[in-house]
This record gives C-alpha cells, structure tokens and sequence, in this order.
C-alpha cells in the first residue's frame, strides 16, 4: 500500500496537478511527466507561474516511437506547452527526450541507459520525486496497456512496446511498474466523462491486468488522483 492514498474530485485537476508539480520544482528533483492531451493545460499553468526550474531534471514516462517534431511526439507536446516556453535561465536542467525513431526497443535501451546515468548503476530502481501519470478509456496508464507483457517486467526500467492498445496506433517506448512503484510521488490527472469507467476500475476495483492504472501502487511513496465530477462519476461511493 502507498504511504498515502488520496482521490481528490476537484473542480479544475488541471490546475492541482500544476501546483504539485511546482512544489517539487521549487525545491528541485526529477519529475516524469504524462504524454496525451489531458495535461496540456497543467503545463501551460505551469509555463505561467513564477518558477525556477534549474533544479529540476524532466523526463517522459512514456512516448511515442516517431520524431520529436511529429505531431504525436510528447515530447513536442511538453516542449510546446511548457519548457520552450520557459525563460532560457530558469528551463529545466535536463529535458530527456525518448529517441523514438531508434525504433522501440533500442529507444527503451538508450532511455534506460540515461535513467541509469543519471539516478545510478547501482541503484535498484530510479526515485523520481513525482511522476505525472493520465489514464486511458481502456485503464491504460503511461503506456502500459491491458494485459500487454511490459506489465510483468520487474528489473528493466524502461521497455519499448510494438503494439499499443489504443491509438495512436504507433510502437511506444515506457517506464516499467516497478519504476512507477518506486516514486516519492505519482499524481493521476484525469478529466472526463470519457474516463469514468477506466476510473471506476482503477480505483474503485480490484487491481488486474485488465486495468493497469489499478496495479501502480508506490510502496514508499504518496499516490494521488487528481479527478474532475465526470471522471469520479462511476466511483464508488462509500
Ligand atoms: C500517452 C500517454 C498515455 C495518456 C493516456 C491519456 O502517451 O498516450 O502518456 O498514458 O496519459 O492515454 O491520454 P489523454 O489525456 O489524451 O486522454
């Protein structure tokens, strides 16, 4: 079980998600953030407050295997939306981009490698300070697709995966679960009526490869879901 676990329904996830992504940045440390289209507006938050982003070193929890200019790349997303954005003295120190046009498993490598560069060749598993993590329609979470094979892998840290489960329909390159489990810190920032099922199976049920949003359960470390009423709508209610 988490140290903490926290599902909060709030009117704007977006915004919440931004300020606990700037708490870490305004002491500094590694931070994972989400691919998709649900946190562009948390990071256009963040590009507009005052923050020093020195300190802090950013990666990808996942990406897509196609160019950093192309329009799926995530990396373009968060670039666009926020660190291009940023003042050229206060950008993050790092911003590791995942090689997708290596193809998936080479960019899994060359992204591991780099993970390992930087948290430690010794280290059992990378501590990111915080990973942002959304959801699929069909529970998916970074990409970690329902029982897809990348779900038992217990000692790579990154692993490239040729068929995702949902569009687009391009190979992806992603953090494993134990490096999810290892976090300080995992926030899921999800809005939509569109979620409402994925939500009530990741966080309502029973954890299953079915779903695996349900199976990120950082021991050590806090998980929050950051959630609008539409997404919470087929929660449970205890
Ligand atoms: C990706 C992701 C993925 C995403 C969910 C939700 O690269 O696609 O990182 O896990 O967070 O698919 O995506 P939306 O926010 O677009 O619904």
């Amino acid at each position: 079980m988490p140290v903490s676990r926290e599902i909060a329904i709030v009117a704007d996830p977006a915004a919440a998600a931004a300020e606990r992504i700037a708490a870490v940045v305004r002491r500094g440390g590694q931070i994972a953030l989400a691919g998709g289209s649900t946190p562009r507006r948390a990071y256009e938050l963040l590009a507009d407050m005052d923050l020093d982003w020195s300190e802090t070193e950013l990666w990808l929890g996942d990406d897509r295997c196609v160019a950093a200019d192309h329009e799926h790349s995530n990396y373009k997303m968060v670039s666009e939306e926020l660190v291009d954005r940023l003042p050229a003295d206060r950008r993050p120190r790092a911003w590791h981009r995942i090689r997708g046009e290596l193809g998936p498993h080479d960019a899994a490598d060359v992204f591991e490698q780099e993970l390992r560069a930087t948290f430690g060749e010794a280290a059992d598993m990378p501590v990111f300070d915080l990973i942002l993590l959304g959801i699929g329609p069909d529970a998916h979470t970074a990409s970690l697709f329902p029982d897809d094979a990348a779900l038992a892998e217990r000692r790579r840290w990154a692993v490239g995966v040729e068929t995702p489960g949902m569009a687009p329909l391009v190979p992806r390159v992603t953090l494993t679960l134990p490096v999810l489990d290892a976090a300080r810190e995992i926030v899921f920032l999800i809005s939509g009526a569109d979620k409402a099922d994925a939500v009530a199976r990741a966080f309502g049920d029973a954890p299953g490869l079915d779903a695996p949003s349900s199976l990120v359960n950082p021991a050590d470390g806090a998980l929050t879901v950051l959630l609008d009423e539409p997404a919470a709508a087929r929660l449970p209610t205890s």
